[in-house]
């Protein structure tokens, strides 16, 4: 087949696929940018993107257009060698007018994909994945819901060396979207001498603009998740959902009110829920002596001050 058998085919098949990532790649940081201005609406996206139909389509659409374009990078890259034998090695005579990334796209795609498997653990993973396979992600003990969006914003932007991966992986985009934008144009015909420089500009800026958009973001990201700002949210969410659930032991507070977290850490509730009824609730339910507010299961296990002395 053409697309398969001749190399203008091959790179043919390289500009759509690449095109389609680039859209994709778009599209994403313009969705990441909701959970800025909107967490409860990022989330609510979040949940429309589960484990639907529609949503498995795309990502099923997603990986393949991944899988095709490194699978002929890696063919178009080997054939070029085995075309210019030795000279590759030659690196005194560099080729006139050609960029760096252009000869380093191969690379510039490992290190995205490297980034990419990262990303893929700390978000698919626990987020679609864990819906399909119906095994929520735990943490510290506690369930979190799929559709979480920001809970896994939290948790992951709170690892020290998460924004140094992605600070990374966006540098590596940048060179290689900005080369790979303008030559898909290229292989496709559009190389005039009036175009090809209104192209590189194009991709630069758009370039430009979709890596920015996601260096403020896992900046933003860091910043609230350090000063865990996504509390709030998680509070709306498990007032929205019913859901018991914390991010981390300094938001279980309740000791006073309802239950102390080394006594029962299945009752994780952040310290604005504890004196709601369902926190209350799910506290007194805990076999070893958990209590609220004068509701004790055991009162001699049970650190709640509140308790001693009741049965
Ligand atoms: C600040 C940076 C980023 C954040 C916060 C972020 C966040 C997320 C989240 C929350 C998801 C899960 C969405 C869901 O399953 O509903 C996701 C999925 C994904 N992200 Fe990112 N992302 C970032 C950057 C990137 C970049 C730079 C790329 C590509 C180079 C990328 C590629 C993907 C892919 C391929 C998926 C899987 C999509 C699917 O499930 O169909 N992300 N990301």
């Amino acid at each position: 087949m053409w697309l398969t058998c001749s190399s203008i085919g091959r790179k043919l098949v390289m500009a759509i696929t690449g095109a389609c990532l680039v859209l994709f790649v778009t599209f994403h940081c313009l969705m990441n940018g909701v959970a800025l201005f909107w967490p409860q609406g990022y989330n609510a996206v979040c949940e429309f993107l589960g484990a639907n139909w529609y949503a498995l389509v795309a990502t099923v659409g997603l990986a393949a257009l991944f899988i095709i374009h490194i699978i002929y990078a890696l063919w178009l890259t080997l054939q070029n060698r085995k075309a210019r034998g030795n000279d590759r090695y030659n690196v005194v005579k560099k080729p006139l007018g050609v960029e760096w990334s252009s000869q380093n796209m191969l690379v510039l795609g490992i290190v995205v994909l490297a980034f990419l498997a990262v990303h893929m653990i700390q978000f698919w993973a626990k987020m679609q994945l864990a819906e399909i396979l119906h095994c929520d992600y735990v943490h510290e003990g506690v369930e979190v819901p799929p559709a979480a969006g920001t809970l896994f914003i939290q948790i992951a932007f709170s690892q020290v060396w998460t924004p140094i991966v992605y600070i990374i992986g966006f540098i590596a985009l940048w060179f290689h979207m900005n080369h790979g934008f303008w030559s898909m144009f290229q292989t496709c015909g559009w190389d005039n001498d009036t175009w090809l420089p209104r192209l590189k500009k194009i991709a630069c800026w758009w370039t430009t603009i979709v890596v920015a958009l996601f260096i403020a973001e896992a900046v933003v990201f860091t910043v609230r998740a350090n000063n865990s700002d996504f509390e709030k949210e998680l509070i709306e969410y498990n007032q929205a959902k019913g859901s018991q659930f914390a991010l981390d032991t300094d938001a279980i507070e309740c000791g006073a009110k309802a239950c102390s977290e080394a006594a029962c850490p299945e009752a994780a509730c952040p310290q604005a829920e504890c004196t709601q009824a369902t926190c209350i609730e799910v506290a007194a339910e805990c076999a070893d002596g958990c209590c609220a507010d004068g509701v004790c299961a055991n009162p001699e296990t049970c650190a709640n001050p509140a308790c001693k002395g009741k049965n």
